[in-house]
């Protein structure tokens, strides 16, 4: 077939094909051409397939774990010369928790809240299911290096993925704004590490430049393959859920990467019959880091960029989201929200969700437990709905958050009666677990 000129190139996935398309004028592009948006109107793009192809039982049977149970839903060719194995570290099959004590301290019904934490991957966050996908399809197209710019998450799981396949990896984080568990990973992986005098959105801007001067594969989630990796959080948590699926699923949004490929899971398993709707995708962002939730909000379809976005989330701290575009579709077509939380609200749902569930995250991934408090005290989110909240980070990427927010241990001489007396002066030994409850919910 030509469209514009070029070839359609589908490649086979046992029974599936796929395509690469811009989502904005639809034109079409080889599988093996190295690019991210579209050359002819920079719109983004999307990997496509042709779903009457594809036998359900291959979703709702298939054996396994992770990202890779779903590999007929990814876009590779099985048994070729061309299909390589997986660079994998197990990431994905993360738990998703009932979540009784917060939705009660919320307001919610018991058993109506879930938390799906995906701190809980191999890297310590969501990252490791794009790049499991995208580092292999990296390998697949035999690139001479990998390269992003980075809150910090993406670098520590590309610097993973790189060091596994044994590839050179380049990363720019803005110069102290990574937290420092993010950076340490980067570093320690072996990762060409920059720390660029600019934000996330200039380190985005520059890295762009440098994979299309230098050859290198640019690893952002403006690269399509790396949502298709991401999109499985919505295949696990509707397995997770008998595959049946959530009303409202929430999550913090910064590229807006993810909330995109979740929603196109959710859309994929509709257009195969194996559910029969699509959740209410929610995206949470900092007050001082908006962009998206402006836009939603004005009903405009395009983004106004914030050049100095600022919050303690770091991992959000993005003005001009490259998913934008793809982010409002998954909201708004799935009839979703859009809402923005403070950093004291952030700090006090990352407590609340620590204490009274045992969920350690980053400050970004509480936006989303942050921004169903938000919603739901405004009556936007009604009682009843069952709700799966995405926590995307995990506490210990950021530890300096968590200890300046967090009382600082005391110091006691080294004999029994100094301990106890510091307890009973500070009145916690007798305290009963109903109290200890409720100081935290
Ligand atoms: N939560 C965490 C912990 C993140 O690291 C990110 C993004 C997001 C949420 C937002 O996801 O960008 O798909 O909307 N971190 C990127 C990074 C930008 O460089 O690590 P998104």
């Amino acid at each position: 077939m030509e469209i514009y000129g070029l070839r359609t190139h589908y490649v086979t996935i046992t029974t599936m094909e796929y395509r690469v398309e811009c989502i904005k004028c639809g034109r079409r592009f080889p599988a093996h051409k190295i690019i991210y948006t579209c050359d002819k109107c920079n719109g983004l793009l999307d990997i496509k397939y042709d779903y009457s192809s594809i036998d359900n039982e291959r979703i709702v049977k298939a054996k396994g774990r992770g990202v890779w149970k779903y590999k007929a839903l990814l876009p590779f060719k099985e048994g070729s010369s061309s299909s390589l194995s997986p660079i994998t570290i197990n990431e994905g099959d993360t738990p998703l928790y009932r979540c009784d004590r917060l939705a009660q301290s919320i307001g919610l019904g018991i058993g109506d809240l879930w938390v799906k934490h995906e701190g809980l991957n191999p890297s310590g966050s969501f990252k490791d299911r794009g790049m499991t996908v995208g580092v292999t399809k990296a390998m697949e197209l035999h690139v001479k290096g990998v390269a992003c710019a980075s809150t910090g998450n993406t670098s520590a799981s590309l610097a993973i993925f790189a060091a596994k396949a044994g590839i050179p990896c380049y990363v720019l984080l803005p110069k102290g704004k990574v937290a420092l568990g993010k950076v340490a990973q980067a570093m320690m992986h072996g990762a060409k590490v920059l720390s660029l005098l600019g934000n996330f959105d200039d380190a985005l801007r520059v890295v762009r430049e440098l994979c299309e001067e230098e050859n290198l594969y640019l690893l952002n989630s403006v690269n399509p393959y790396r949502l298709e990796g991401q999109k499985t959080i919505a295949f696990e948590i509707a397995e997770q859920l008998n595959w049946d699926i959530p009303d409202r699923v929430i999550l913090p949004v910064g590229n807006a990467g993810n909330i995109s490929a979740i929603y196109k899971g959710f859309l994929e398993l509709e257009k195969l019959g194996i559910t029969s709707s699509v959740p209410m995708m929610t995206g949470i962002q900092a007050e001082g880091a908006q962009p998206v939730v402006r836009a939603f909000k004005d009903a405009r379809t395009e983004i106004i960029p914030e050049p100095e976005p600022e919050t303690i989330a770091s991992a959000i701290r993005i003005g001009n989201p490259v998913n934008a575009a793809k982010a409002l579709l998954a909201i708004r077509n799935s009839g979703g929200l859009a809402e923005s939380v403070s950093d004291a609200e952030i700090t006090e749902s990352q407590l609340l969700l620590a204490r009274a569930e045992g969920i350690g995250v980053e400050p970004a991934s509480a936006a989303s437990i942050a921004g169903l408090r938000k919603l739901y005290d405004a009556g936007e989110i009604d009682r009843g709905e069952k709700i799966v909240c995405i926590t995307t980070g995990h506490l210990l990427k950021d530890p300096e958050r968590a200890i300046a927010i967090c009382e600082a241990p005391q110091e006691v001489m080294a004999d029994l009666e100094s301990v106890r007396h510091i307890l009973h002066a500070t009145a916690t030994l007798n305290k009963n677990r109903e109290e200890h409850i409720h100081i935290y919910a």
